[in-house]
């Protein structure tokens, strides 16, 4: 009983950074006692299967949001192009990657329209609801679906960036709008390791 008390503690833990949508999240303090990252298998913007093999061999910064998001995603993406930007030639060595959490509007066809607005480089995957619903367990992402008055929804979600290295260890998170310099030099010491 202890045991899954204080397992369960841990996995609250970890959520509780992982803030909503509109809201601001940290750096995440007990990353060491729970496992971030795991088995999934989505598809990318040309319908192609993708699984967490499919991003081994190099670094990733992944990032977990939706196309209809009007804040934290277009904020985020817009930094995570300016850091590949920033990182020149360097950039080709990371995968960038946003998964959709909102399976039911992005088609393949919609991420790819989405993220032509941003860095090339950054990817799209989505999937079946319970796919998407499966990463995001085995990320630990937060997400929430939140009707909206007059009809429609929106969704609150984690927002940080995770980093994984080439062998798909979990390394640290970028935290929502870190300072580019921050973020940056993580990114520099991902990619050299
Ligand atoms: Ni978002």
């Amino acid at each position: 009983m202890r045991r899954v008390l204080l397992v369960t503690a841990a996995v609250l833990l970890a959520a509780a950074p992982l803030a909503a949508c509109s809201r601001q999240d940290g750096a995440n303090p007990v990353r060491s006692l729970v496992k971030i990252g795991g088995p999934f298998s989505l598809i990318d913007m040309n319908g192609r299967p993708v699984s967490e093999k499919s991003l081994l061999g190099k670094p990733t910064a992944i990032f977990f949001g939706f196309t209809y998001c009007p804040e934290v995603c277009p904020t985020t993406l817009t930094d995570m192009t300016a850091w590949l930007k920033a990182l020149g030639p360097d950039a080709d060595k990371l995968n960038a990657v946003f998964v959709s959490v909102d399976p039911e509007r992005d088609t393949p066809e919609q991420l790819r329209l989405y993220l032509s607005n941003f860095d090339p480089r950054i990817q799209g995957f989505t999937g079946t609801p319970e796919a998407v619903a499966k990463a995001a367990k085995a990320y630990r992402v937060y997400y929430q679906k939140v009707p909206q008055d007059g009809g429609g929804y929106t969704i609150d979600h984690s927002s940080s960036v995770y980093l994984f290295d080439a062998k798909g260890q979990f390394v640290e998170p970028i935290a929502y709008q870190a300072p580019p310099d921050r973020a940056l030099s993580q990114l520099r010491d991902l990619l050299s390791r």
